[in-house]
């Protein structure tokens, strides 16, 4: 059981003085140290960690010593370049590496330092490559936080409050069937989300001859873990291409094996026109890429840059990252599909089991859970949710929220059979103790 001590409770009392409001979680825990696989707070308590400190351990203890050991190294060398005005062989080869996990035909990068900032630079470049200045993202999608991005994000409201207008993106349904805003069912629906994107705002609101880009995440992350039906992109894709517009695939969150494949967008037989990346990219440093197909050309020289991107130590842990990534793929691989099928046979177990667990879905090892007042209203369990946050939290384990009231189960994609287990055990207890 997690002791709550005096080192913890001053730590957030200093942050809660002084420290901008962000998103935090419902339960106290301050990070101090990690292996890998198990977190320890600043009272020396260990948790087991199913969160991969969002989306950013996906490699386990082996991968993050090889990064911790590139970084030590490049640190000593050279920290920062000046990347946008001196030439470095470091990030070519890294934009090298990332181009050569791509489908053929991508061969211009753009390094920069968040998820946010990839997608910024996707939405100008999409701007810039076209000449047309509307942009198409989904309800649910979170792109991040900065003024063009927060326009294509629509996950939460209190996102956006009193930061438009954001005039420039139309946004449209998701196939979120589980709470489909059509209220039909998939298949019979015939992807009835697909139809009402061609005949409203594509129909009456905006021309598509006017629209750059279409935004998507393969499978929702912050707005809850939401997976489309396998035929779902292909459409979308099919809108993108009959009218020159281009179609953006963040992978900040689902990439680098995540779902099994280095592209989440593969497992939908898809392919982009940009791919954006960040988080796990980065082995724990901040990172973000922007990849665009070659025959797209480039943007005028001068047009978009920055200070830090390809910065040289953040450079040397995503190449530390991709060649551990290279050098076990297939064992990576193989672990993501025995690791996410354990899980989701634990789950849907649970599904069976427990009233509030209203849905289960994933790919590979991104896995969501949706928790209910109960199965018939599908009430957001909002109030369940925490308690099953909070007495995971007590119990050692951490997890984190997605959407209005899911729950993210991303282990390292590495993680031991008997660690998944031990943290299986204590979600399930949580979610027992949240039914009662
Ligand atoms: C899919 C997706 N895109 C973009 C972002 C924004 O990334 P960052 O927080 O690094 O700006 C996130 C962050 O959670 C994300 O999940």
């Amino acid at each position: 059981m997690i002791k709550i001590g005096k080192k913890i409770k001053g730590v957030i009392e200093r942050d809660k003085n002084i420290i901008f409001t962000t998103t935090r979680s419902p339960y106290p825990f301050v990070a101090d140290r990690f292996d890998g696989y198990y977190a320890y707070d600043v009272e020396g308590n260990k948790y087991l960690d199913f969160s991969t400190f969002i989306s950013i351990y996906n490699f386990g203890k082996e991968g993050l010593e090889l990064v911790k050991h590139a970084v030590k190294l490049q640190a000593e060398k050279l920290m920062h370049s000046a990347f946008q005005d001196f030439y470095a062989e470091l990030p070519v080869t890294a934009a090298e590496k990332l181009v050569s996990l791509l489908p053929s035909g991508f061969g211009r990068v753009f390094f920069s330092n968040s998820g946010t900032e990839a997608n910024e630079a996707a939405l100008k470049f999409s701007k810039v490559f076209t000449k047309r200045q509307y942009s198409i993202a989904f309800y649910n999608a979170f792109h991040g936080r900065t003024m063009g991005s927060l326009g294509l994000t629509a996950s939460k409201s209190v996102q956006r409050e009193g930061f438009g207008p954001f005039n420039s993106t139309i946004h449209v349904p998701f196939a979120y069937c589980y709470r489909c805003p059509f209220k039909q069912e998939y298949p019979s629906c015939g992807l009835a989300c697909v139809d009402y994107i061609k005949k409203y705002p594509l129909g009456k609101e905006v021309s598509p001859s006017e629209v750059s880009a279409i935004f998507i995440e393969p499978i929702q992350g912050e707005g809850g873990y939401i997976v489309p039906p396998k035929d779902f992109f292909k459409e979308i894709r099919k809108i993108a291409s009959d009218n020159g517009i281009l179609l953006v695939d963040d992978e900040v969150q689902a990439g680098y094996m995540r779902t099994g494949k280095f592209l989440a967008l593969d497992n939908f037989g898809v392919e982009a026109d940009i791919y954006t990346m960040a988080k796990a990219l980065g082995g724990g440093l901040p990172i973000g890429a922007t990849i665009t197909r070659k025959s797209l050309g480039d943007i005028p020289s001068g047009s978009h840059a920055n200070t830090f991107g390809g910065n040289l130590v953040s450079i040397a842990a995503a190449n530390a990252s991709l060649e551990y990534m290279m050098a076990n793929e297939s064992r990576i691989r193989n672990a993501v599909r025995s690791n996410g099928a354990y899980i989701m046979k634990r789950l849907n177990k649970m599904e069976d089991d427990y009233e509030i667990v209203g849905d289960v879905r994933g790919i590979g090892m991104m896995i969501g859970i949706e928790i209910v007042k109960d199965k018939k209203s599908k009430d957001y369990g909002i109030e369940e949710r925490e308690k099953i946050l909070n007495n995971s939290f007590y119990n050692g384990l951490l997890l984190l929220p997605a959407g209005v009231s899911s729950i993210r189960i991303i282990p390292p994609l590495t993680i031991k059979k008997s660690s998944l287990e031990a943290g299986m055990d204590i979600l399930e207890d949580s979610i027992r103790n949240a039914n009662k």
